[in-house]
């Protein structure tokens, strides 16, 4: 078999970003060492807040063609919460949402899946395995950088296409189809996330999610309204089995999903588009816990396993998840935010182990 060769555009980014995207390397490099015809080449994309305070440019032409151009973009979280453009914004925020919009990355799925001996945010232990599809470039942030505003006053409106909304729709099926449907019942369902009561778009968001669902007779669709979403997603999640939302709803949902799962330390993304696609956690910079090795490299490493399905990697996408889930289950790879002791690397270290476990096996 010939040489399968990857460039991966990496955006190591802000705060914890350095000290995660480094683990999720390492763990490249160990699935590389093990397979002869399989090999990265890393290309490092300077991007982040801290770039903008050195250099003044947010996101260059170059830096995007990097990233247009590579077979998979591995991206640490961008944005500190003190870097902001006059009118208030974040300039971190302004680069991701960019990328997501230039590159066309319309599908943001982020698997919420508990795993085996972490201690959920709920109460009662659960079976959790879901996935949120989250409409990556309208909705309300398509007002980004467009919104008025004008003395008293500020308005950002949410833009709804429907184009846009089949096509996340109709992933969200295929996601389902594809998948073994809820943990409770095994039943693949589809449910819609909206406020169609309230707003003209998600009422039209509703109504070319059913149109799109005509095609999957053998799916079970339904809605919620978003409000009533937080309390199912604490009291039912193991009747998920897919949620297909908005950008915004989507976001906030994510963040309560990676919490009923063991928090944010846990939870990688996929940003999908037709040709391109970044993989990043769901977290952010976290400026709080930055620069102390208290970060949970876990979530980066999740997407990490993505990015290898995304290139049809899939023995090193499992081995990779694999080794996650054996490391978290014995317990000692556990950073502080999941009750443990050890340091970003120690846990990064403690998966390539697992993963060199696994393969000679
Ligand atoms: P955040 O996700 O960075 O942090 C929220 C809380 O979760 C903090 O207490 C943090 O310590 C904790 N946390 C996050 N990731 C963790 C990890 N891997 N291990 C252990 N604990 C972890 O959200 P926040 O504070 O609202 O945002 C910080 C900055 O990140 C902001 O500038 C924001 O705009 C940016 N951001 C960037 C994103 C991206 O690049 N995709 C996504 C979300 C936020
Ligand atoms: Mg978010």
């Amino acid at each position: 078999m010939g040489l399968r060769l990857y460039r991966i555009a990496v955006v190591q980014g802000d705060g914890i970003g350095p000290e995660v995207v480094p683990e999720a390397l390492r763990a490249l490099a160990t699935l590389q060492e093990l397979d002869s015809s399989l090999e990265f080449d890393f290309l490092d994309v300077p991007l982040g807040a801290r770039k903008y305070l050195e250099t003044g440019v947010d996101l260059s032409p170059d830096s995007l063609e990097v990233c247009r151009n590579a077979d998979a973009i591995l991206k640490g979280p961008i944005g500190l919460p003190d870097v902001r453009y006059d009118d208030g914004t974040e300039v971190g925020i302004h680069i991701e949402l960019m990328l997501r919009f230039q590159l066309d990355l319309y599908a943001n799925v982020r698997p919420i899946i508990l795993l085996e001996g972490v201690e959920p945010g709920l109460r009662n232990r659960k079976q959790i395995n879901y996935l949120i599809v989250r409409e990556n470039t309208e909705g309300l942030y398509a007002a980004h950088m467009s919104g008025i505003r004008r003395g008293d006053l500020a308005v950002d409106p949410l833009v709804v296409t429907e184009r846009g909304v089949k096509r996340i729709v109709k992933l969200a099926f295929d996601l389902s189809h594809k998948s073994s449907g809820s943990p409770i019942d095994g039943r693949r369902r589809v449910m819609c996330i909206d406020k169609s009561n309230v707003l003209r778009s998600y009422a039209f968001f509703r109504q070319k999610f059913d149109e799109v669902a005509k095609d999957y007779p053998d799916i079970e669709k339904n809605y919620m309204y978003v409000d009533a979403m937080t309390q199912f997603m604490l009291f039912s999640p193991e009747r998920l089995n897919v949620v297909v939302t908005e950008n915004f709803i989507g976001d906030i949902l994510s963040d309560l999903g990676s919490a009923t799962v063991g928090g944010l330390g846990l939870t990688g993304s996929a940003n999908l588009g037709d040709k391109v696609a970044l993989f990043e956690a769901v977290h952010g910079s976290a400026p709080d816990i930055a620069g102390k090795g208290l970060a949970n490299p876990v979530a980066i490493l999740f997407a990490t396993a993505s990015m290898l399905d995304w290139l049809k990697e899939q023995q090193a996408a499992d081995l990779l998840r694999k080794a996650i889930r054996n490391a978290l289950s014995e317990g000692k790879a556990r950073t502080p935010d999941l009750g443990g002791s050890a340091n970003t690397r120690q846990v990064g270290e403690s998966i390539s182990k697992a993963i060199r476990g696994l393969s000679s096996a």
